[in-house]
C-alpha cells in the first residue's frame, strides 16, 4: 500500500513534468523574431561596421541626414524619410530580399547578401532616422530665431551707442572753424 502510494506520486510528478515540457506553440520551424538595433544599423549603414558578407555600405550611394551621420552618396535617393515615404515593409522590400529589386543594389549585393539580423538593424536605424528628422521639422524654431534676432540687434545697438557715447558730434573741423571764426575780426 505504501509502495503503491509512492509510485502513484511519482507518476503524478512525471505527468506534470511531461505536460510542462511540451511547448504551447510549436514554432521550431518558424524564424526566431529578430529585433533590430538602430545603433548597429547606423554603423552598418555608414560603413563603420562591415556587413558579414562584405557588401558595400549603404551610404556609398544613399544619404541619411541626421546628426552624427556623415553625409552619404548622392547616386540614389536620400533615405532620411524613406519609412514615411514607403512604410517600413515597403522600404525593407528594397534591401531585405535577395535578389534586390533595384539593378544597382542587385548588382552590388548579388553574392554579398545581408544577413537577416543586418536587415533588421538597418530597418531599426532607418526608422530611428525618420523619427528624428520628423521631430526636428515639427519643432518650431522660428520663434527662437525671431527672438534672438531682434534681441541681438537691440543688444548690439545698446553696446555700440554706449561705446560711442563720447563720439565726436559734428564734423572734425567744427572746433577749428569756430576758433577761426572767433579770431576773425568783423
Ligand atoms: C550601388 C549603390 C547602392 C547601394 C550600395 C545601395 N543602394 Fe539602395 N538604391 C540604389 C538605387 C540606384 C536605388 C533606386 C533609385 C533611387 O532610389 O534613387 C536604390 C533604392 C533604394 C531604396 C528605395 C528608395 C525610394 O525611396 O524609392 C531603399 C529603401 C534603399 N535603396 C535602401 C538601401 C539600403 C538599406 C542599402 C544598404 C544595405 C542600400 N540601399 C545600398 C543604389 C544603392
Amino acid at each position: 500500500m505504501n509502495i503503491n502510494h509512492n509510485s502513484l506520486l511519482k507518476l503524478v510528478v512525471l505527468f506534470f513534468v511531461i505536460i510542462y515540457s511540451i511547448p504551447l506553440h510549436s514554432d521550431s520551424t518558424a524564424d526566431p523574431i529578430l529585433t533590430g538595433d538602430a545603433g548597429r544599423g547606423q554603423d552598418l549603414f555608414t560603413g563603420r561596421l562591415r556587413f558579414t558578407n562584405n557588401g558595400p555600405s549603404c551610404n556609398f550611394c544613399h544619404n541619411v541626414s541626421i546628426d552624427g551621420v556623415m553625409s552619404g552618396g548622392t547616386l540614389a535617393k536620400d533615405l532620411t524619410q524613406c519609412i514615411s515615404r514607403l512604410t517600413a515593409v515597403g522600404a525593407k522590400s528594397f534591401y531585405g530580399n535577395t535578389p534586390m529589386p533595384m539593378p544597382q543594389m542587385q548588382e552590388s549585393y548579388a553574392d554579398k547578401p545581408l544577413t537577416k539580423q543586418e536587415v533588421e538593424d538597418i530597418s531599426a536605424f532607418l526608422l530611428h532616422a525618420d523619427n528624428l528628422s520628423k521631430n526636428k521639422s515639427a519643432s518650431y524654431t522660428g520663434g527662437a530665431m525671431l527672438f534672438w534676432g531682434i534681441g541681438g540687434v537691440a543688444f548690439l545697438m545698446f553696446v555700440f551707442t554706449s561705446l560711442w557715447i563720447k563720439r565726436k558730434k559734428g564734423t572734425v573741423n567744427i572746433d577749428i572753424y569756430k576758433r577761426q571764426m572767433r579770431s576773425v575780426d568783423y
